[in-house]
């Protein structure tokens, strides 16, 4: 963890390739003391740039992804190192991208589980950052064991996580070993505020959607652990301490004895001298490489310890029905808001079946917080799915009149609005939107159409400009300033 991140500076990984499907030619490399991403296409739609890599995210052991700025803005580089293949390529996300995407931001979420520095985004942006990201590299002291201001004041110990109530020392790796299918943050309350000895709980509540069907879901370390008989019949007594030091890594060369170690402490000397006397791996059988690991955010290594990994789980997965279930299991309630929250993250991810899901829980937790933006923006999303504008419209309304900077409500009004004919009032809802979000070019090109029909030319080609700053490739935009620069009148009727 202490490679987590850090400085490009000495951590660059040189190497380029072409992108067949935007044939584009990456390449990362250093010069002059700066460590820098260059794209460059020739013939049709050529272009030519390069982006100041800042800091680097992962290891690379599976791999690595590298952040850069644009006027204060941050943004994970479209391409990834590859530890495993040792290749570099596509982000998963765009491996079909036939341009190139240089608008992903950097959410302060990957910061957090990153990086030491729980930088807080500027209000209202995603990953605009007033101070410096990384200060120091990797993971440090603080994340695990709180502040350290007693200890380095001699007032006292620092807090020793073994010492914890079994749910808060797993908090403190669950923080960033755990997404689950959905997290929803508690109302007024954000994960970077979570401190060690605290109650993850109070922060963020945790969904695994149910999967049925045959292979190995993609799972967490957490959740293939609790699904172990190891952990099942050990309960508090065992995690994920039981096998990892958080202060140091094994060499390859010690490994098979530092697991076995750790195994015989529950399972016995006498055990293990009789079982399998000819392998000294343990995990080898046990907790085999999960061969579908190359997703950077699920487990690599089979946590769910099987008496026979070949033969699978017997658990039964007769389900058919997608359903939301807590983790780790808990036996509070999950509560409307929960729910509505956690449905309606699926149904914007394009699961249709959550659509009415949400709107169930919707209802009742709009009922007992009538002020919650977060609600109000996602109630205003699925009466806009559903065709009802009037409803989506009052939504949205209350969402902003709650929290001025409320992003997707703005955008969203912004185009029922545009719709209806009030383009002036679209522009006052997207102008700070675009503002606050320069890496959304989707909101940046409305704003430029909505300025045209108000016959603005000169304004409308500020705004693409703007959007072709951060997304340079995009060839609507693109088109869009040159119609425009041509022939300005025209621009009224677009
Ligand atoms: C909830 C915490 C969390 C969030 C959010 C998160 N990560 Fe990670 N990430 C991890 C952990 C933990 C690992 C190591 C996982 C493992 O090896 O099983 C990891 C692994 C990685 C790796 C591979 C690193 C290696 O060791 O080879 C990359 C690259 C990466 N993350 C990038 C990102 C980016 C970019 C984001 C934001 C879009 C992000 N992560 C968001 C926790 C997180
Ligand atoms: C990823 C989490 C993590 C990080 C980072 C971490 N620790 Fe720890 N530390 C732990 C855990 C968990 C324990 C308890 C281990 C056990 O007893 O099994 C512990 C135990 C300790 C102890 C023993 C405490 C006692 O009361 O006996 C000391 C000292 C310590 N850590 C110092 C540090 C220092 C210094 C750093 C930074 C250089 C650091 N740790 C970084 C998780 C972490
Ligand atoms: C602040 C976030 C954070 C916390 C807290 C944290 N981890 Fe990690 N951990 C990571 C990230 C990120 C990685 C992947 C690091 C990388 O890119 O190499 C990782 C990697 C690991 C690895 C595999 C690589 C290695 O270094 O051996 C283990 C094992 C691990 N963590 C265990 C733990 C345990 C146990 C705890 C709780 C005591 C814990 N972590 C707490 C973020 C965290
Ligand atoms: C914290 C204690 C603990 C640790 C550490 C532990 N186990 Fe277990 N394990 C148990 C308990 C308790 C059971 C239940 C059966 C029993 O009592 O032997 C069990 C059961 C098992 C089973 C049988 C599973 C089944 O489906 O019936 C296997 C296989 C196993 N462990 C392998 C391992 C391996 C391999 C390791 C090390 C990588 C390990 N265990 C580490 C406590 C532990
Ligand atoms: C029974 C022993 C055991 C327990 C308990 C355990 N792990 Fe592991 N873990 C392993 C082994 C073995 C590996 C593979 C190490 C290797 O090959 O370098 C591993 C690997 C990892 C890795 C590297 C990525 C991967 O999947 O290979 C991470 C991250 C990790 N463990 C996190 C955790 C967390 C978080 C917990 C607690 C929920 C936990 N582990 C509990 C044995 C354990
Ligand atoms: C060569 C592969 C292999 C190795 C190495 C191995 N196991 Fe097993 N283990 C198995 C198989 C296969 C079974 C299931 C046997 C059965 O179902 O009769 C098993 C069963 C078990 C069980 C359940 C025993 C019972 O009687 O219910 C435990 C516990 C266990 N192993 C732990 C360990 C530990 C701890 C180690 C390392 C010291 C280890 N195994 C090494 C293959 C292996």
């Amino acid at each position: 963890m202490a490679h987590a991140s850090g400085p490009s500076l000495g951590n660059v990984i040189p190497g380029e390739f072409t992108h067949a499907l935007s044939q584009v030619q990456y390449r990362v490399y250093q010069q002059d003391g700066k460590v820098w991403l260059s794209f460059d296409r020739d013939g049709a739609g050529e272009i030519h740039g390069k982006r100041e890599l800042l800091f680097f995210i992962g290891s690379g052991h599976r791999g690595r992804t590298y952040v850069f700025g644009e006027d204060g803005f941050f943004f994970e580089s479209p391409v990834n190192w590859y530890g495993q293949k040792g290749v570099w390529d596509m982000t998963p996300a765009y491996q079909n991208a036939r341009h190139i995407p240089l608008n992903l931001p950097l959410s302060s979420e990957c910061l957090s589980c990153h990086t030491n520095d729980l930088q807080q985004p500027v209000p209202g942006t995603e990953n605009k950052y007033g101070v410096s990201i990384v200060t120091q590299e990797g993971i440090g002291c603080v994340r695990c064991h709180g502040p350290g201001d007693a200890h380095s004041k001699g007032s006292g110990p620092i807090l020793n996580p073994a010492k914890l109530p079994a749910s808060r020392r797993d908090a403190i790796c669950m923080q960033c070993h755990l997404e689950g299918s959905v997290a929803i943050q508690q109302p007024g309350r954000s994960l970077r505020d979570f401190k060690p000895g605290e109650e993850l709980q109070d922060y963020v509540h945790y969904f695994v959607l149910s999967q049925s069907g045959p292979g190995l879901p993609a799972l967490s370390q957490f959740e293939a652990l609790f699904q172990s008989v190891c952990k099942q019949k050990s309960g508090n007594a065992m995690s994920c301490m039981s096998c990892h030091d958080p202060h140091y890594s094994p060499s390859p060369a010690e490994k098979v004895a530092y697991y076995r170690s750790k195994c015989i402490a529950c399972h016995g000397e006498k055990f293990a001298a009789k079982h399998h006397p000819n392998e000294q791996s343990c995990v080898i059988c046990h907790m085999p490489a999960v061969t579908s690991s190359n997703v950077a955010h699920t487990q690599a290594t089979d946590h769910r310890i099987l008496r026979n990994p070949a033969l699978g789980s017997l658990a039964a997965t007769t389900q058919t029905q997608p359903a939301l279930k807590r983790f780790p299991p808990s036996s509070e309630m999950a509560s409307d808001r929960d729910l509505a929250l956690a449905w309606q993250s699926l149904a914007e991810e394009g699961m249709e079946s959550a659509v009415p899901e949400a709107e169930k829980y919707l209802r009742g937790a709009l009922a007992r917080h009538p002020d919650d933006s977060t609600l109000l923006t996602a109630m205003g999303f699925v009466a806009q799915k559903r065709g009802d504008l009037t409803q989506a419209k009052s939504m949205y309304e209350k969402a902003l009149a709650n929290d001025p900077l409320a992003t997707v409500a703005a955008t969203n009004l912004g185009v029922i609005t545009a719709q209806a004919g009030d383009v002036g009032r679209a522009i006052a809802l997207w102008q700070p939107a675009f503002d606050r979000q320069p890496g959304r070019s989707a909101i940046g090109v409305n704003l430029a159409k909505a300025f045209c029909a108000e016959g603005k030319p000169d304004e409308a080609i500020l705004e693409i400009k703007r959007v072709l700053e951060f997304n340079p490739d995009l060839p609507e935009a693109q088109e869009m300033l040159q119609e425009l620069s041509k022939n300005p009148s025209q621009c009224r009727l677009q």
